[in-house]
């Protein structure tokens, strides 16, 4: 899974003319992680889109994958439930009914 890192610096200072003229605030780090939400689906599309009319669904209720894990995507097979115990998640399925 791609991942980015990026260190940001900044910093605080107060101006002139108050009673806080004086103090100066330590510069901060923070480092920001990026990392990518799709492990493997569908990586040579730029941007992975699917419409659906929701006239044509075949069934009353038809489960739509958000945890990027199934392996009937964009359908959901169940594949959240071994990730979320695996990683303490919480996500499930977009319920698209009829
Ligand atoms: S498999 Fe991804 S939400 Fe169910």
């Amino acid at each position: 899974m791609a991942s980015t890192t990026s260190i940001i610096q900044g910093g605080f200072s107060c101006g002139g003319g108050s009673a806080l003229s004086s103090f100066r605030a330590r510069p901060r780090r923070m480092v920001v992680r990026a990392e990518a939400v799709n492990p493997d689906i569908r990586k040579d599309e730029t941007k992975v889109v699917d419409s659906v009319l929701v006239t044509e669904l075949s069934k009353p209720l038809t489960p739509y994958c958000r945890c990027w894990r199934s392996g009937t995507f964009p359908l959901c097979d169940g594949s959240h439930v071994k990730h979320n115990k695996a990683t303490g998640d919480n996500v499930g399925p977009l319920l698209l009914k009829k």
